[in-house]
């Protein structure tokens, strides 16, 4: 079966499906995206990153148009999230950073006063024009169906790259500093929190019909520290951005935050809440207010592994949060594994109602 035999994203006759349960209501089936739906999993991808590095793909409008677009076209995905990346902002800053084949990102870290002291909050808006470029084009490009979704890391996960340098299994450089020099990693955050705030509000402008924060590390801190790091500083991007942008949805994804996630879902004031995939939907969705969208959960294994199991997890998901608001997605993002026409498979699972 090929993409184009599937039927159109909304059975409702709602606009846009995908931004109308962010903003707390129920459509059925729910709408679906996934987290990282551009990737090299797609052949149509690994053809454009043979014409330029990375970063040269994040800032150039018309390749991150394209790359953004590609799963829109292959699978009608209700939302459309911009080709970037959250080490860009501190990129953009100045700190230096490359993506190593096999690697990953490597930073030239951040571990004192001086070091911070090199970072130009002043340039982000400027340097990320072309990020606001590509968000525009998008804008007046994507079918009035799909809604165009901004994104941002949150403070904590962006200064555990910045200060480790790079990705790492426990961030451990970054944790000790948070321990032996509080001070400056505040300052780090709080850095991060206006920048973030007056990058997503940039993305709005340009033509972001809700933002995402991710919180991939979040879930490494012990409950006081979760607070001071992870919930305040996103309680204040959301408090920003609520105040510029009032009908503009947020999501929040505190990646492995376990029963923490209820308190951030009730402090930040995020409309809806990611969930990883350790998370049982229904447990929380007891636990949350009844107005806020969940979004998740699927295993991206169980989407890499595919075929029956595949149907009937994801069926069982999106039966099981029936009722409430959800989008339907993954617990994290696509693996370059996976085959496409299981992504395809998932889509039709979940729209055949
Ligand atoms: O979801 C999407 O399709 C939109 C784009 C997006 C990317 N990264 C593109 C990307 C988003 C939302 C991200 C978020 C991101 N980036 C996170 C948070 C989510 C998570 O996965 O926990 C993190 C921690 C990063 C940092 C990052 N970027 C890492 C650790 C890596 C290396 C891993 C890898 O796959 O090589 C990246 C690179 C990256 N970001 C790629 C893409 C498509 C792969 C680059 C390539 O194609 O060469």
């Amino acid at each position: 079966m090929t993409s184009n035999n599937f039927s159109s994203p909304q059975k409702t006759s709602v606009k846009k499906p995908l931004l109308h349960t962010l903003q707390g209501h129920e459509v059925w089936p729910p709408p679906i995206w996934l987290m990282r739906q551009a990737g090299r999993y797609l052949p149509e991808f690994r053809a454009m990153r043979a014409k330029a590095d990375f970063l040269t793909r994040c800032m150039t409008p018309d390749i991150a148009v394209e790359l953004t677009v590609q799963p829109i076209r292959r699978y009608k995905m209700d939302g459309a999230i911009l080709f970037s990346d959250i080490l860009i902002l501190p990129w953009v800053m100045g700190q230096s950073l490359a993506f190593v084949e096999g690697k990953g990102p490597v930073l030239e870290p951040i571990r004192s006063e001086a070091d911070l002291k090199l970072l130009d909050k002043n340039r982000v808006l400027e340097a990320t024009r072309p990020v606001q470029q590509t968000l525009s084009i998008l804008a007046k490009e994507l079918p009035d169906v799909t809604t165009l979704i901004g994104f941002a890391g949150s403070p904590f996960t962006v200064a555990c790259y910045m200060v480790e340098g790079g990705g790492s299994r426990d961030f451990a450089q970054t944790r000790k500093m948070m321990l032996q020099n509080t001070p400056l990693f505040q300052k780090i955050i709080d850095l991060l929190v206006t920048t973030t705030a007056q990058m997503l509000s940039a993305q709005i402008r340009a033509g972001a019909q809700t933002v995402m924060l991710f919180d991939s590390w979040g879930g490494l801190l012990p409950p006081q520290e979760f607070r001071q790091f992870v919930i305040e500083p996103t309680r204040q991007i959301v408090e920003f951005l609520r105040a510029e942008h009032p009908s503009v949805p947020v999501i929040g994804f505190p990646r492995l935050g376990g029963v923490m996630a209820v308190e951030y879902a009730e402090k930040t004031g995020v409309n809806t809440l990611a969930l990883d995939t350790v998370t049982d939907p229904t447990k929380i969705a007891s636990m949350v207010p009844s107005k806020l969208a969940l979004q998740g959960n699927l295993d991206p294994m169980i989407l890499l592994n595919g075929g029956d199991a595949l149907v009937k997890e994801a069926t069982r998901i999106r039966d099981s949060l029936r009722g409430r608001p959800h989008v339907f997605n993954l617990g994290h993002g696509v693996m370059q594994q996976t085959p496409p026409e299981n992504v395809a498979l998932l889509v039709d699972s979940v729209r055949n109602v």
